[in-house]
């Protein structure tokens, strides 16, 4: 007999998550606390925008194998629990906030039927599996713990869990490895690598990975600085070395930086963790990483400054993007509301379009003007702003917007659009990291 599923945390992770299992052939229980994203899911619709997931989500409703509920009880048929709540940065420092795991892990531990297998997919402190493992054991002894880090990434949310490019589980025996291989058998039968590690292992390929795209970023970022200083071209510079298959082009986009749900928290919690663990030295590099992310962000104001004037009170500035990556309506340390607040903090009258992510924008910045179209947010605009590389931001005519503007000016901050085409149109057209 098949086995049952059940998804604790429906919110990014776990919604897909629990609906790409659905789609393998699984019954799936969803569970969350919050009502008003059960009562959605529930209808098959959507809370949040990511590409393929909302007809996805619809066919498995329709089909009966996918529920939502907020009832915990509602998990006692299932033999495998994954848990998907958040790990936010605590109110109070770097550290990673487990209230939702922890308390995910207490709400279902009375409901777990013998032999059943717990299995953590937040991203968490190293320990903190170890640490449930034996929580549980005292509560549930007839049950198991294991962790199966989760990678993917907004916009490709289906595609990266229905064909992701390894599987790895975090298991202290066999059965638990054998119970995700049943789970995983139509992933694994593509040929998708499998990873068995052990539980602190596990924990730490997630924000290991994390760390290396973040300090990919960064470096690339750090040497538009250096190509701004040197008169040189980091457009070109990333493209030389990204020949290299040793370095690779993907992840060398340099702009306004690295933002979401999960980098920026992720390395921030890294170093606390090393710290407690009398590591701190070998994550120190991770600072530094954080710092040139948040620069970039400050050095775009510093563009927008020199091109108007220091006293930003009569201007207007149109901010195209809001999201913190195409794709995607999450707004989450979006470096592109990031900036467009600061800007509105120094005086300037700033209007932000986005094509997606406007609402959840507006419930965190409400203040910031907001346009329903690309015109209407250049209309008058004193400068242009490029924030986040919608395709449709790249498609955009500079000729047709040009008699909107008050002033011909865009910063390119994502190296995403046509320089020559801007300037053809007589824009001038400025970029991180690009000198001429
Ligand atoms: C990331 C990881 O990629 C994923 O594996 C993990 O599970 C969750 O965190 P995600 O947050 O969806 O996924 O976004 P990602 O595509 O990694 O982009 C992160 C940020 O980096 C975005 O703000 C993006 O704009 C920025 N970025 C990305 C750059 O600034 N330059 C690049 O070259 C690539």
């Amino acid at each position: 007999m098949s086995l049952k599923l059940s998804v604790i945390g429906c919110g990014y992770l776990g919604a897909t998550h629990a609906a790409c299992m659905s789609s393998l052939g699984f019954e799936v229980i969803g569970v969350d606390t919050d009502p008003d994203k059960i009562a959605m899911l529930s209808k098959g619709e959507l809370p949040f925008y990511e590409p393929g997931l909302d007809t996805l989500l619809a066919a498995e409703i329709k089909t009966g194998r996918l529920t939502f509920t907020t009832d915990f009880s509602a998990v006692a048929d299932a033999d495998v629990h994954f848990i998907c709540v958040g790990t936010p940065q605590s109110k109070d420092g770097l550290a990673a906030d487990l209230t939702y795991v922890k308390s995910a892990v207490a709400a279902i531990a009375p409901h777990l039927k013998s032999g059943s297998l717990v299995v953590g997919k937040s991203t968490v402190p190293v320990g903190t599996a170890q640490g449930l493992r034996d929580q549980l054991a005292k509560s549930s002894p007839e049950s198991d713990l294991a962790w199966n880090p989760e990678f993917l990434r907004e916009g490709f949310a289906v595609e990266d869990t229905l064909t992701p490019n390894r599987l790895v589980v975090g298991v202290t025996n066999d059965r638990a490895e054998n119970i995700l291989k049943e789970v995983y058998k139509p992933i694994i039968d593509l040929g998708t690598p499998w990873i068995r590690a052990d539980l602190p292992t596990s924990e730490l390929v997630k924000v290991a990975a994390n760390s290396f795209l973040a300090t990919k970023i960064s470096f690339i970022n750090a040497m538009a600085e250096v190509c701004e200083a040197a008169g040189g071209d980091v457009t070109v510079l990333a493209k030389a070395i990204g020949y290299d298959p040793r370095i690779g082009n993907r992840f060398l986009q340099a702009g306004i930086g690295f933002g979401g749900g999960c980098l920026p928290k992720d390395i921030r919690a890294f170093m606390a963790r090393a710290e407690e663990l009398g590591a701190k030295q070998a994550l120190e590099f991770l600072r530094e990483i954080d710092a040139i992310n948040l620069r970039a962000r400050q050095r775009v104001i510093d563009v927008v400054r020199t091109e108007l004037t220091d006293d930003l009170t009569k201007y207007t500035i149109a901010v195209l993007g809001a999201a913190f990556k195409p794709d995607s309506d999450d707004v989450r340390d979006s470096p592109a509301l990031d900036i467009a607040a600061q800007l509105q903090a120094a005086g300037a009258s700033v209007v932000v379009h986005d094509p997606k992510a406007i609402e959840n924008a507006r419930k965190r910045f409400p203040k910031l003007g907001f346009a329903g179209s690309v015109q209407e947010c250049v209309k008058n605009a004193d400068l242009i702003l490029h924030l986040t590389e919608w395709r449709e931001y790249r498609e955009l005519d500079p000729n047709s917007l040009a008699s909107l503007v008050k002033r011909k000016i865009i910063i390119d901050g994502r190296n995403a659009l046509d320089r020559d085409k801007w300037r053809e149109a007589g824009w001038q057209f400025h970029a991180l990291g690009r000198t001429d």
